[in-house]
């Protein structure tokens, strides 16, 4: 684009332009099988849908860290502001499980045999949302003793503690996503490989159905069954 001036390129690092040198793009697309190691071509739509994934979860992990220090500051509207974007990276790694499904489960039989024993179980981005999101409940649980109220208070009298009430709320959101991203990749899992059989690492398909609904913060989910019973006495006239 030299016709608009600022063509020089002026950062350091592999590539031709600065975009690739600050994106690093030389590097980032080169970590992908290449058609000569090939066991199938679907081994590249496999890995791009893995790996973005990964990078969605690193964001979601840092987001995370920063929403932690914010909590401890009790600036809830930061921490609410960051927590959204983790969730967006959520439901991108969400979304991106459909393209999976567009792999025959022929196809990933044979793309399987380049796996090793590699499994999900082992991914770095949700073996780190599973180490920082229980700092979240912790320090969610400290702001609530700070501000001396009950969960049960906080949901009843919400319109005096807006902003621990949307940190509430954006936390089941994070809770609800994880689970909805577990049951569409169950069902991914389901399409492609089948149920009464084994992953990459022996795990039977039923242990990944089995943990679909686990509650990062039970907490949360419990009070609406006492707001509901308590609605059940005090309001209620039936
Ligand atoms: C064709 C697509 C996929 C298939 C067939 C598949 C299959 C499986 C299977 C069989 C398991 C049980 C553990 C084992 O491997 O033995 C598993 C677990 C897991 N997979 Fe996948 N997977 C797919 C895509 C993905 C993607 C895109 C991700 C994103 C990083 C992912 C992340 C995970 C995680 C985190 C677990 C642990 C269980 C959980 O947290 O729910 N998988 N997968």
């Amino acid at each position: 684009m030299a016709e608009f001036g600022n063509a020089e390129q002026i950062l350091v690092g592999e590539g031709d332009s600065d975009y690739e040198r600050y994106l690093r793009t030389p590097e980032l697309l080169s970590l992908q099988p290449e058609p000569d190691s090939w066991v199938h071509r679907d081994e590249l739509l496999f890995t791009v849908t893995h790996q973005s994934s990964e990078l969605w979860l690193k964001l979601a992990v840092s987001e995370i860290e920063y929403s932690l220090e914010k909590i401890r500051e009790r600036n809830f509207a930061a921490a609410v502001r960051l927590l959204k974007r983790v969730n967006s990276c959520i439901a991108y790694c969400t979304q991106q499980l459909g393209i999976l499904e567009q792999l025959t489960p022929w196809e990933y039989q044979k793309v399987r045999l380049a796996l090793g024993h590699g499994s999900g179980f082992d991914s770095p981005g949700f073996r780190a949302i599973r180490r920082v999101i229980p700092r979240l409940g912790f320090e969610f649980d400290n702001a609530l003793k700070s501000e001396a109220i009950s969960l049960e208070e906080l949901f009843i009298d919400f319109e005096n503690h807006e902003g621990l009430f949307q940190l509430a709320e954006a936390l089941i959101d994070v809770d609800e996503l994880l689970m909805a991203w577990r049951a569409v990749h169950f069902r991914v899992v389901e399409r492609t490989i089948g149920l009464e059989v084994k992953g990459t690492q022996g795990t039977p398909v039923e242990v990944v159905g089995g943990i679909r609904d686990k509650q990062a913060f039970p907490d949360l989910w419990q009070v609406r069954s006492e707001l509901t019973r308590r609605a059940d006495k005090e309001l209620r006239t039936d």
